[in-house]
């Protein structure tokens, strides 16, 4: 199933760090989001959007540090069109070797009367001026008519003919709130791509998951034109989410006759793009999932089972290995060394410094020793853990003693190291867990809610490590997850917290005071984010 004669390529835009970020609870740390541009290199994305830089000053480090070392793909910088976000953008970007400033502005009439109040004589002249900004700072500009898919036809015209005019180079086509279907999408796509003035610009399709027709959608786009499709990996994103990178990519491979279509991705680094992205977020992919779900190559029913195994083709459209699926959990005993965990990191895309992955091997040793198999979630698990440990300056949890018990109240004491000096304090509470919270929330000055609590017992057995994730959100709405692996439940719980608080601290840090009003929400139609 090679690539056809007539095959045209098509670029994968991917924007898993901009808007999949916007995925309640899906926030990650600049360093996070460089081991995921890093896996995207590989994955071989065309271009990579890493981020909002005007919505804060953690936005705005986690672009310009992957502009300074992502060189092959293009990196883009979401910009509203006015002055402040375009000059912020391009400043993120100007390390990189291939910059783009992608700016937009809604143009349905919903949007121009409830959001931004304009006319669209307005929004004409600000188009004009805010693309021409853009070019004046890059050459690479694209253009988004957020909410495209609901705007009115001769005037989204308009707009298309007043940005090429002014410079843009990629015309982007949003179903931002996911209610287009795929033949009017199509249709819209044709009409904009056929248009003259488009001749030798790229048209984009962008489209949001709400009807679950993001993929459908992307693909009636391709097929009517469009050259670049905006993505992200596992499909996370602004409520529904995004059209799901790995669906788009297998869907032009799988098909190459009826599309006449290639991307450049290299399938194979799916899999694991799939997992890294799934354990930084901490939004497990569902099983079922296309591509990339545990179970996506599994054959559970007995007919299924004696078909495939005559020949794979009788119920497997694709090959597992296509996709990189690795199948079964790789087991790791107490015995395996540094390459096996290296082996095992590496499959997902996490790269260790040298006395970090010292420090993973010494702790799987001293876990094995407890247990008898060590699997590969456990190497993970403690890795993540290690990789965190570097970003959790302002505190950490020396230890605890807890008492509980059926008729006795449980009591937590717990020894922090803040501020230089060691604190010790003591509360009740529901349960040890809710116990030690208490006590560590006392002599904390963040303001931060527990949002979510969850633990997972990463292998089976009374021993095994749990993997707690917390998730905190600050004043200005702003979620923050984290997640520690131990095998007390308690201590666990506790480095998670500890971790989420530091995160917060030193975000709250970075930003300043002003932060919260910087912050603006990118779809008016989602009250749930306040993200960017
Ligand atoms: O969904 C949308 O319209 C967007 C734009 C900002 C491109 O994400
Ligand atoms: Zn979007």
């Amino acid at each position: 199933m090679g690539v056809s004669v007539s095959s045209v390529p098509v670029h994968v835009f991917d924007t898993t760090l901009r808007d999949g970020e916007q995925s309640p609870g899906c926030s990650m740390t600049a360093e996070e989001k460089l081991i995921i541009a890093r896996q995207l290199v590989r994955l071989n994305v065309d271009v990579i959007e890493a981020g909002f830089p005007v919505a804060s000053n953690d936005d705005f480090d986690a672009v310009k540090r992957i502009a300074e070392e992502i060189r092959v793909p293009t990196i883009a910088a979401l910009c509203r069109a006015q002055p402040e976000d375009i000059t912020r953008g391009a400043k993120a970007i100007e390390p990189a070797a291939k910059p783009r400033i992608h700016t937009f502005i809604a143009t349905s009439d919903i949007h121009l009367q409830h959001k931004l109040k304009m006319t669209k004589p307005e929004v004409l002249a600000r188009v004009k001026e805010m693309v021409g900004l853009a070019k004046s700072h890059v050459s690479d500009v694209e253009f988004s008519s957020e909410d495209a898919s609901r705007s009115d036809v001769s005037f989204l015209k308009q707009v298309v003919r007043t940005a090429v005019d002014a410079g843009a180079t990629t015309i982007n086509l949003p179903d931002t709130v996911g209610y287009a279907q795929p033949a009017e999408y199509g249709a819209m796509v044709r009409q904009i791509a056929d248009m003259p003035e488009c001749a030798g610009v790229t048209i984009s399709v962008h489209c949001h998951d709400d009807l679950g027709l993001a993929v459908a959608n992307s693909l009636s786009g391709i097929q009517n034109g469009a050259r670049q499709v905006e993505c992200t990996v596992n499909g996370i994103g602004e409520r529904a989410g995004n059209a799901s990178l790995e669906e788009v990519v297998m869907n032009l491979k799988t098909r190459p006759r009826l599309f006449h279509a290639h991307t450049n991705v290299v399938s194979q680094e799916l899999f694991r793009t799939s997992r890294l992205v799934a354990e930084l977020t901490g939004s497990p992919v569902q099983r079922n999932k296309a591509i990339v779900g545990a179970n996506a190559f599994a054959h559970e029913a007995g007919i299924h089972q004696h078909g495939v195994l005559a020949n794979r083709m009788t119920y497997e459209i694709m090959a597992a290995g296509d996709v990189g699926w690795k199948g079964e959990d790789l087991v790791i005993g107490k015995h395996s060394g540094k390459h096996a965990i290296h082996a095992v990191l590496s499959g997902i895309g996490i790269e260790l410094a040298p006395d970090q992955l010292r420090e993973v091997v010494e702790k799987v040793k001293e876990l094995g020793d407890k247990q008898k198999d060590v699997g590969s979630d456990d190497v993970i698990g403690i890795a993540e853990d290690v990789m965190q440990r570097g970003l959790t300056p302002a505190f950490s949890v020396l230890d605890y003693v807890a008492v509980t018990g059926d008729k006795v109240p449980a009591t937590a004491t717990i020894k922090l190291f803040k501020d230089g000096t060691e604190v010790t304090t003591t509360a009740h509470g529901i349960g040890v867990v809710d116990a030690t919270f208490s006590a560590l929330t006392k002599v904390l000055p963040i303001q931060a809610r527990l949002q979510r609590y969850s633990l997972e017992a990463i292998t089976g057995g009374s021993n095994a490590l749990a993997a707690i994730t917390v998730v905190l959100e600050d004043e200005s709405g702003r979620k923050f997850r984290s997640r520690a692996v131990h095998e007390d439940i308690v201590l666990a719980s506790l480095k998670a917290l500890v971790n989420g608080y530091n995160k917060v601290l030193v975000s709250g840090e970075k930003n300043g005071r002003n932060s919260v009003s910087q912050r603006q929400t990118l779809h008016p139609a989602s009250n749930a984010s306040q993200r960017v």
